[in-house]
Formats: C-alpha cells, structure tokens, sequence
C-alpha cells in the first residue's frame, strides 16, 4: 500500500490534511499522528475491524489494549460507564496532557480495543493537531505508540517512516514530540487508584491533585503488582545487549572500567550518559542524553537515542542509571525495560 506523508508546521494544522486524515479514519483506516508524548498509529476506537488492524500492523499480542484518545469530556463520557468523579478532577488539572486513566468502558468501544478488557485507557492529548483530527473524524482515536511492537517508541515521523511506511495509509509530520515518552497511566477502576506507568506526571502531582496518598500495595510482590498489560513485553528496546550502570556513589569509574574492557578487546562499544560524563567513554561511541538535571531533555532525547545505537549498528551499549535521579523515576523505567533488566 501506499503510505501518505503529510508535512505540516507544526503547531500549524492545514484544513486539507485535516480533511483528508480524518476521511481515512472514519473509513476504517490507519493515520500516524503527532501528540506530545510520542507518535501514535490511530483507528477508529469504536471500530472492531480497525482497531484489529492495529494490532497485526504493529505486531502487537491482542492481548495488549490500546489506549483511546478522545477531543472532550462529551466523549469521555461516552466511551466510559460508572463515576467519573476523581477522572474529572484529574482531567481539570491534566487534560488536555500526558495523562492515561483506566475507566470502565461503555459499549462504544468494543472488546477488540481492550484486549479483551472491561475497562478502557482515555486520554486527551495536548498536541493541537491530535485533537483536531479526533474533532474532525467525530470519533475517539485508540492509538498506541507508532512503533513495531518492541522497538523504541516514535518521537519523529522519520521514527515512524522507518517501521510503517508502505503498511500505513497515512503518516502526518508535524514535528518532534515535545515530551518524548508516553503518558503516565493511572488505573481508577479500584478503590484506590494506581499508577500503571510512570510518566511525565508524577506520584506527587496526582496525589497533590486528588488530595490523598497514593500507595503500592504492601501486601502485593512486585511481580503480581497490577501492572498495565503492555508493560510485561520487552519494550522500548535496541537491538544492542544494553546495559544499565547501578547508579551507585563510583557508577562514573565502573562505566570506565567496563568500557575499558570492550576497548582492550577492540570491541565497538557505546556509552549513553549526560554531557558531563563525556570523558568516562574514553574511545567508545558517546551518545549525549542532555545536561544533567535536565530531565526534560533527556525524557525528549531517550528514544530517538536507543534508535541511533540500532542505526549505528552498535552491538553492546552502557547507560546511566536515572531511578535516584530527581525527576527520574519515568526514564529509569523505560531504560530498564529497554535494557531486558540487566543492570551492573
Ligand atoms: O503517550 C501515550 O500514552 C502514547 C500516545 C500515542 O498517546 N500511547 C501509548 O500507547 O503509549 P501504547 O499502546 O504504546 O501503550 C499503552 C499501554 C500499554 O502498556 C497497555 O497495556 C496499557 O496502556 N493499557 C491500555 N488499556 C489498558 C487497560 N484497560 N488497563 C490497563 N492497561 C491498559
Ligand atoms: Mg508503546
């Protein structure tokens, strides 16, 4: 097939490509689009056949829900059932913004968007042109990050060129993604809400916002902690052996040290760290995540990093660690994930 590459400004919505994107959605096609986490691959939500679409597209297990993005509370409301109450004090706070809630879903949206499940992912996205095109079709969107199932998710259109052109109808260019990871997703289907995958809104943000404490259960093993489906695939990964670095008190001399081994044996070898450890890659390959304390940049730089080592064709890779970083928690998690756990 033939996929449409639609440049805009960003910020910049045309009516035409408008017009054009949101014919193929309401005609049960697929639409790569721009929000401000990361590119996401858009059906129509309420669409069976769409939304299986989707799914062998990406490469997904159906097992894996999407997440629907809708323009306004109108739709909130109808792709939900059951109190809405903390949702909407979320919502004031957060939407439009990188911020998923776990609903009940109503009969709008159908099993085959779920995974199966009783209960739905929403979230409103910032990006204009997102909700424009949600607007235009006069339907929510389920969309999930616009990346083969497993790889680095998409923060580029050229990320997104890369895994679909030829098996999309159409891609639209808009620009970076500003944040540069998904959204955080807060499960409110239980008595006390939980939070699924970090993000860009933190803990603290959504405690501040709902007024109450927001605790994993003790009770639970870390393993059998509810978790959002997607998160037990290998994610975000390069095709490298990725390593994270223990972010221990001499993390910087034993990233040299390991390092050190690679160029001794002449091996390729990659060091994925913030500007001011430059010097510990020696001669290895040195991948800036950003200046330290900038987690801004750093969250926007991540993926289009982990993809830089695959077209680079790196074999073995070291990275710092983020989980003590302030303002890191979000990025630790898609780094181990990316890594497969392994941590030195
Ligand atoms: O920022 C984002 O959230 C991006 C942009 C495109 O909006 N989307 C995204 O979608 O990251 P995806 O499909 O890559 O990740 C969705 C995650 C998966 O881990 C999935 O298991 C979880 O959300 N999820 C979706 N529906 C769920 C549900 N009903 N219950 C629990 N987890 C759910
Ligand atoms: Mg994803």
């Amino acid at each position: 097939m033939e996929t449409k590459i639609y440049k805009i400004e960003p910020n910049v919505p045309e009516n035409k490509v408008l017009e054009e994107t949101s014919k193929i959605i309401r005609s049960g096609g697929i639409v790569a689009f721009p929000t401000e986490t990361v590119y996401g691959l858009g059906a129509d939500a309420t669409d069976p056949t769409a939304a299986k679409k989707i799914y062998s597209a990406k490469g997904r297990p159906s097992d894996n829900p999407l997440i629907v993005h809708i323009s306004d509370m109108d739709m909130l409301r109808s792709v939900t059932t059951g109190d809405l109450t903390r949702a909407k004090i979320l919502a004031e706070k957060f939407w439009p913004g990188p911020l998923t809630l776990i609903l009940n879903k109503s009969e709008v949206i159908p099993f085959e968007t779920t995974g199966g499940l009783s209960t739905v992912a929403v979230r409103m996205p910032e990006r204009i042109f997102a909700r424009l095109l949600i607007q235009e079709s006069g339907l929510p969107i389920a969309a999930p990050s616009a990346n083969t199932s497993g790889r680095p998710s998409p923060t580029t259109a050229s990320h997104v060129i890369e895994d679909f052109n030829g098996r999309i109808d159409a891609i639209v260019d808009d620009g970076p993604s500003t944040i540069g990871i998904e959204s955080t997703i807060l499960d409110l289907t239980g008595e006390s809400p939980v939070i699924l995958r970090q993000g860009f809104i933190e803990r603290a943000d959504i405690e501040k916002a709902l007024g109450i404490e927001i605790k994993e259960d003790p009770t639970l093993s870390p393993e059998d902690r509810p978790k959002a489906p997607g998160m037990k695939y290998r994610h975000y990964a390069p095709r490298c052996d990725l390593y994270i670095v223990r972010n221990t008190d001499d993390w910087e001399a034993r990233a040299r040290a390991l390092i050190a081994g690679h160029i001794e044996k002449k091996e390729v070898v990659a060091f994925i760290s913030c500007e001011e450890s430059r010097d510990a890659a020696l001669n290895a390959k040195f991948y800036s995540l950003g200046h330290r304390g900038d987690y801004k940049a750093i969250m926007q730089n991540l993926y289009a990093v982990l993809r830089k080592l695959d077209a680079d064709d790196i074999k073995v890779a070291y990275c710092e660690d983020f989980s003590m970083t302030e303002h890191g928690e979000a990025i630790a998690e898609r780094l181990l994930k990316a890594s497969g756990n392994k941590v030195v």
